[in-house]
């Protein structure tokens, strides 16, 4: 079976072709960062006109990189939410009128799931239940993952994504967008124990994350270094990654404690992090706990993962008796707020 998946939540254009549950044949990326870099984050104007440009050259590259045509899909797999709702309406469409047209079915996919499951794509694999730590530039959330249809949130920011106090650091020190890779780099040559920034621990051993006051943190902390003309950047970079990894590697380790789960999966844009893969890597040996993690273009957007969540919904969804009408709902549309929430 062939599952074609199209991405299109927020500023990556992306299509991509599986083969069954996890041959990945192509899977092709499209960014917009040049775009969005002067203005220090997405604007969604622009992000939705980018998709409309480059969402047919993209699908066209993914079919003829895995040397298929659309004769041969079996079933599209595309993001209805969360997202931004115009750069996910081009995606959404585009799918939709390629299924009427082809007679192809298509499924509607979160994005989140698909974030949840991207480590799939992967040759080595964990076995359900495992916790989840998903951060991306949207969200900071911990799940218990128990099948590939099943998810149960645990905890999930009450502020800012751990993603976007990445970028709006990065934006305070003029590093460029996005932002989590500029801290990481810069993060390399400094000291993570120079500054002592704040860990938001939240009553009642809460699995939820709140990054807001860390970000504010470091904003007062930089405009005081600014007004000694004496700004250290790699080391604010170092201790404010040091804060956000310390506090994701705690919860996410204290999840799996609480619910007797020995395996951790991470999953979402932050996931590609250096220092939190190493500082979990570290916890999750002493802790006896196996860790898994997709390679670093898995952990960013793209529609591999959306072809491999799509397709394990419709092989679930379509064995029922009325499921396959369930699925393709073509009056159905997209959503900006995540369904597993
Ligand atoms: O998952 P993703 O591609 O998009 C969303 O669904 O949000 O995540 C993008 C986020 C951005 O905030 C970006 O700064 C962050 O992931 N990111 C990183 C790294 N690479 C991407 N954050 C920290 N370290 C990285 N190496």
């Amino acid at each position: 079976m062939l599952t074609l998946g199209i991405e299109s939540s927020c500023d990556d254009t992306s299509a991509a072709v599986l083969e069954g549950d996890s041959g990945l044949l192509a899977n092709v990326v499209s960014g917009q960062d040049t775009i969005h870099a002067r203005f220090g984050g997405v604007v969604p104007e622009l992000a939705s006109r980018k998709h409309l440009e480059s969402i047919h050259p993209i699908v066209d590259e993914a079919l003829d990189r895995a040397g298929v045509c659309l004769e041969n899909i079996d079933l599209i797999a595309v993001t209805q939410g969360p997202g931004l709702i115009g750069s996910l309406l081009v995606g959404y469409s585009y799918a939709k009128a390629i299924s009427y047209v082809r007679k192809i079915p298509y499924v509607g996919v979160d994005h989140m799931a698909g974030h949840l499951l991207s480590v799939f794509l992967e040759n080595e694999q964990p076995t359900f239940p495992y916790i989840a730590l998903l951060v991306s530039g949207g969200t900071s959330s911990i799940f218990l993952c128990k099948d590939f249809n099943s998810f149960e949130l645990l905890g999930r920011t009450r502020d800012d994504a751990a993603g976007e106090a990445f970028d709006k650091v990065a934006k305070i020190l003029n590093l460029g967008y996005p932002g989590g890779p500029c801290i990481a780099r810069e993060a390399e040559q400094g000291d993570k124990t120079k500054f002592s920034f704040p860990r938001a621990r939240l009553e009642g051993n809460s699995f939820d994350f709140s990054f807001s006051g860390l970000k504010t943190a470091v904003l007062n902390q930089c405009n005081r270094l600014k007004q000694k003309n004496t700004l250290p950047t790699a080391d604010i970079c170092a201790s404010f990654q040091e804060a956000v990894v310390e506090v994701l590697v705690e919860k996410t380790l204290a999840a799996a404690s609480k619910y007797d789960i020995d395996t951790i999966v991470l999953g979402g844009g932050v996931s590609a992090n250096g220092r939190l893969r190493q500082a979990m890597k570290q916890k999750c040996r002493t802790m006896g706990i196996e860790l898994f993690y997709p390679r670093p273009t898995l952990c960013t957007d793209n529609a591999a993962m959306i072809a491999l969540t799509g397709f394990h919904h419709y092989r679930k969804t379509s064995s029922t008796p009325c499921g396959h009408n369930e699925i393709i709902d073509y009056d159905s549309d997209v959503y900006s707020r995540s369904k597993l929430w």
